[in-house]
C-alpha cells in the first residue's frame, strides 16, 4: 500500500478501537440503564415485560401456527411440536412489498398478512380448514365449540410493543424502515385478529411475540443438555434480546393478568436503545453522520452501531472519506485507454459507495472471510456489487481493514449487552460449573466470520465474568427460533396440552 493510504487506513480503523475498559465502562452503564428500565417507563432501554413466566423443558407437544412479520419476509408457518425437543415446521415466506411498509393505513398491511394465512392454511392444511367450514355451517352456537377448534397462533412481531396481555399490546415505535404512522398506540394483535375475522379463518391470535422472546423458547426448547437457556439475541438486520428476570426485580407497575407462581418474567431488553443519550458508547464522525441521515435521529443508537442493517453504512462511510481525503489513492488505480494513454480508473457512476445504504453488509462478511494474498474474492465483489473496477490488492487491503474493524467492534458492543445480562442474572455465581445458555439468531452470528469468537474474546476482560466465567457462557445459534418459539408462547397461552390441536 503506498504509505498514505497504509497511515490513514490506520487511522480510521484506530477510531473503531474498543478496548477491554470501555467494554467495562458499557457493562457498567448497560447495567444501570437496564435497572432504570426495570423501575420505571420511558427509559433507554425499555425492559418491556412479555406475560410469558417460565422457558420450556422440551415436553411440549402440539400443532400451533405461528406467523413472523419483523423485517423484509413475512413467514408463515405450522409447527408440530413432538415433545421430545424435537419439531416438524411448515412454512412459507414471502417478501413484503416496499409500498406496505410504509403504508398509508394499517389495514392494507395487516390485510395482506392475513391473505397471507389464508393461502398457507388452504395449501398446507386444507383438511382442517374445510372440517371448520363444515363445523361452522352446522353448528347453531358457533361460538361455543370454535375457540377448541381454532388454530392458535403465535404472532411474532420484532418491534418495540407495549405488551398489556400475552396477545395485546400496542405499537410504541416502528424500527427497521417501516413507517405506517396510523398503527402507533395500536393493540396489533387485534389489528391482525380483525383481518383473519374478516376472512373467517379458523385462527386465533393467542400470543403476541418478539423474535428475541421466540429465540429464547425455542433454544430453551432444544437446548442440548437441558440447560435452561438464559438470553434469546438477534443480531440480524436489528438487534435485540430478551431474558429471564425475576419477578422481585421488576418494580415498574406490569397491568394485566400473569402467573406468579415461577417467580420469573421473561422481559424484551429492546437493547437497540441503549444509551440513546451517548453516556459511554463510541461515536465516530461517521456513526454520527449515519443516524443525522436516518428516519430515528437519536434512537436506537445502540443498534446503529451493532446490526446489519448499519454496518455496511458505517463502512461506506469511512470507506468514502478515505477515498475523497486528497492525500490518499484509493480506488484510483491507473490503466492504459485506447490511445495508449494512462488515465485514472473509475468508479461506476451507479456505484453504491457513493449512495446511502448503498454497501450492503455482506460484502463486509467477504472482505473479512478473504484470506488470499490476492483478495480476490474481494476484488471481484468490490466489482461486482460496488462497481469499483479494477481494485488494487491495497485498495482491497484498506477496505478490508476497515470492515474488519467496524465488525469487531461490533461483536465487542454486543459482548456488552450479553456480559451485562450474564453479571445481572446472577447465574455464574449460582452454580460453580453449570453452564449459562444464549440463543441466538440473526445474519451476523450465522454469516459474519468469527463474529461469535470476537464476542468471547470481550466477555472474558468483562469484570464479573473473566476467562472462566466467559468458558461457561455457552452462545447457541436458535434458526427458526421465531416459529418455534412463538408456537411454544401460543401454547403457553392456550394454558394446556389439550387445547392444541392435535
Ligand atoms: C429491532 C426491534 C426489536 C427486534 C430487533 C431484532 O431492534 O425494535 O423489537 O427484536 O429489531 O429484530
Amino acid at each position: 500500500m503506498p504509505n498514505s493510504l497504509v497511515e490513514e487506513t490506520k487511522r480510521i480503523v484506530a477510531q473503531f478501537d474498543y478496548s477491554d475498559d470501555d467494554v467495562n465502562k458499557g457493562v457498567r452503564e448497560f447495567l444501570r440503564q437496564m435497572n432504570e428500565g426495570l423501575q420505571k417507563d420511558g427509559t433507554s432501554i425499555s425492559q418491556i415485560p412479555t406475560y410469558v413466566t417460565g422457558v420450556p423443558n422440551g415436553t411440549e407437544k402440539g400443532l400451533y401456527m405461528a406467523v413472523d412479520l419483523g423485517g423484509t419476509n413475512f413467514r408463515v408457518c405450522s409447527v408440530h411440536l413432538n415433545g421430545d425437543t424435537t419439531f416438524n415446521l411448515t412454512y412459507s415466506k414471502v417478501a413484503i412489498p416496499k409500498e406496505l411498509m410504509v403504508a398509508k393505513t394499517s389495514k392494507e398491511l395487516f390485510g395482506f398478512l392475513a391473505k397471507q394465512i389464508e393461502f398457507f392454511l388452504k395449501t398446507h392444511h386444507e383438511e382442517h380448514f374445510e372440517a371448520h367450514v363444515r363445523r361452522r355451517r352446522s353448528s347453531k352456537t358457533a361460538e361455543g365449540y370454535e375457540d377448541e377448534n381454532l388454530f392458535q397462533l403465535g404472532f411474532t412481531f420484532s418491534f418495540p410493543v407495549q405488551q398489556f396481555g400475552i396477545n395485546k399490546g400496542s405499537l410504541i415505535r416502528w424500527t427497521k424502515g417501516f413507517d405506517i404512522p396510523d398503527a402507533v398506540g395500536k393493540d396489533v394483535c387485534a389489528l391482525l385478529q380483525d383481518e383473519i375475522d374478516l376472512l373467517h379463518l379458523p385462527v386465533k391470535v393467542a400470543a403476541l411475540v418478539n423474535d428475541t422472546v421466540g429465540t429464547l423458547m425455542a433454544r430453551s426448547y432444544t437446548s442440548p443438555g437441558k440447560t435452561a437457556t438464559l438470553i434469546g439475541a438477534i443480531f440480524g438486520t436489528g438487534t435485540n434480546g430478551a431474558y429471564v428476570e425475576k419477578i422481585t426485580n421488576l418494580q415498574k407497575s406490569v397491568d394485566g393478568v400473569y402467573d406468579k407462581s415461577t417467580g420469573e418474567m421473561v422481559i424484551n431488553t429492546e437493547w437497540g436503545s441503549f444509551d440513546n443519550q451517548l453516556n459511554v458508547l463510541p461515536k465516530t464522525q461517521f456513526d454520527a453522520t449515519l443516524d443525522r441521515e436516518s428516519v430515528n435521529p437519536g434512537i436506537q443508537i445502540f443498534e446503529k452501531r451493532v446490526s446489519g442493517m448499519f454496518l455496511g453504512e458505517i463502512v461506506r462511510l469511512a470507506v468514502v472519506s478515505l477515498y475523497e481525503n486528497a492525500n490518499v489513492s484509493l480506488f484510483k488505480g491507473v490503466t492504459s485507454n485506447t490511445n495508449g494513454e494512462q488515465s485514472t480508473t473509475h468508479i461506476g457512476d451507479d456505484s453504491g459507495l457513493f449512495q446511502q445504504w448503498g454497501l450492503d453488509s455482506s460484502l463486509m462478511s467477504v472482505a473479512v472471510a478473504d484470506d488470499t494474498p490476492e483478495l480476490s474474492s474481494l476484488r471481484q465483489e468490490l466489482d461486482s456489487q460496488l462497481k469499483i473496477r479494477s481494485a488494487s490488492v491495497e485498495d482491497a487491503q484498506a477496505f478490508k481493514n476497515i470492515a474488519h474493524a467496524v465488525g469487531r467492534r461490533a461483536a465487542r458492543l454486543s459482548a456488552v449487552a450479553l456480559g451485562s445480562i450474564v453479571i445481572q442474572s446472577g447465574r455464574l455465581k449460582e452454580t460453580s460449573d453449570d453452564l449459562v445458555d444464549i440463543g441466538a439468531d440473526g445474519s451476523l452470528v450465522e454469516h459474519y466470520p468469527f463474529f461469535r469468537d470476537m464476542i468471547y474474546e470481550a466477555l472474558k476482560a468483562i469484570e464479573g465474568i473473566g476467562p472462566e466465567g466467559a468458558e461457561r457462557i455457552r452462545i447457541g445459534l436458535a434458526t427458526d427460533g421465531s416459529g418455534v418459539g412463538a408456537a411454544l408462547i401460543a401454547l403457553v397461552a392456550a394454558g394446556m396440552e389439550k387445547k392444541a390441536i392435535v
